[in-house]
């Protein structure tokens, strides 16, 4: 048992334990809005999931966060919404009337972020999105239901971005990376949601001099902070959203549903993650 019962508290769930920023952010926002309350990690193996989660309302929490490797299993175990059952994971989950529900924030984490950096991003016909892997479903989730008119999906193993598209309906294009030149001078908007670029793995090559000067650039790695795709976009005056402004935004719905405020995300509360980057 948990010193969660003495508080309304939230947990993350995942295996093994593994450094996270959540805590972080989730006792800022309970500090700087003054309400009572707690974030854990808990760590549980895949084993021990289902019930853990059977006992998450008895141990005392409101909530959780779900990460690797049990956002599947959560979305099985609990009334997904409809984004949730789209991404095929649920990351966030609390209950309503003993029920507990999911849903996967990582869609309005893109969105919001891209709005709050660079309003009117939407106004593009053309998004290109490099990788089809998990972080890519909830991307072009996002941007089909923003009404962006063609979404490429270049993907190195080609047949992850036609299992997507096949998923999303003809507003998804995948398309090979040798493609990527002719993709570039029509998009006004560019996300690599492949990880080229971390720190420690290859280099992203895309020459972000082919895009308009009305495009918007998002990576979603956030180690380094400003990675190569959006020093090179900087440089060239694009706008650019961060990895780090998506992994805020989307903490934000969770503290909403769990301690029923919602919270802002601050340049102060950037600089608090950045320094634990
Ligand atoms: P996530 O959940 O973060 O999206 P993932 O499902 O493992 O992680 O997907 C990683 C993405 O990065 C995939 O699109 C992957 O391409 P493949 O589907 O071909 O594996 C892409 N990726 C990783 N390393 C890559 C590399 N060296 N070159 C090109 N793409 C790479």
């Amino acid at each position: 048992m948990t010193s969660a019962t003495k508080t309304r508290a939230a947990c993350l769930i995942g295996w093994p334990a593994a450094h996270s920023r959540s805590p972080l952010i989730h006792h800022y926002w309970l500090r700087t809005l003054g309400l009572e309350g707690g974030y854990v990690i808990e760590a549980v193996p895949p084993e021990d999931f289902k019930d853990f989660l059977f006992r998450l309302s008895l141990r005392g929490f409101v909530g959780a966060n779900v990460t690797i490797p049990h956002k599947e299993q959560a979305l099985a175990l609990s009334a997904p919404d409809a984004r949730a059952r789209a991404i095929g994971a649920a990351n966030t989950l609390w209950f309503v009337d003993g029920e507990l529900r999911s849903t996967n924030t990582d869609v309005e984490g893109f969105i919001n972020n891209l709005d709050a950096c660079a309003p009117g991003w939407d106004r593009t016909e053309d998004a290109l999105v490099l990788g089809a892997g998990g972080a890519s479903r909830a991307v072009v989730f996002g941007l089909i239901e923003r009404g962006i008119a063609r979404v490429h999906l270049v993907n190195r193993t080609i047949d992850r971005a036609r299992a997507l598209a096949d998923q999303f309906g003809a507003r998804v294009h995948p398309a090979t990376w040798d493609t990527v030149g002719e993709l570039l001078p029509r998009a006004g908007l560019l996300v690599n949601t492949t990880s080229l670029g971390m720190h420690g793995q290859p280099a992203l090559e895309i020459d972000v001099g082919l895009l308009p000067q009305s495009a918007v650039v998002s990576d979603l790695v956030y180690v380094p902070l400003v990675t190569p795709l959006l020093a090179a976009a900087q440089a060239r005056s694009l706008k650019t959203a961060d990895g780090l402004g998506m992994l805020l935004h989307q903490a934000v719905r969770g503290f909403e549903l769990w301690f029923g405020q919602r919270p802002q995300v601050t340049a102060e509360l950037r600089a608090l993650v950045e320094a634990d980057l």
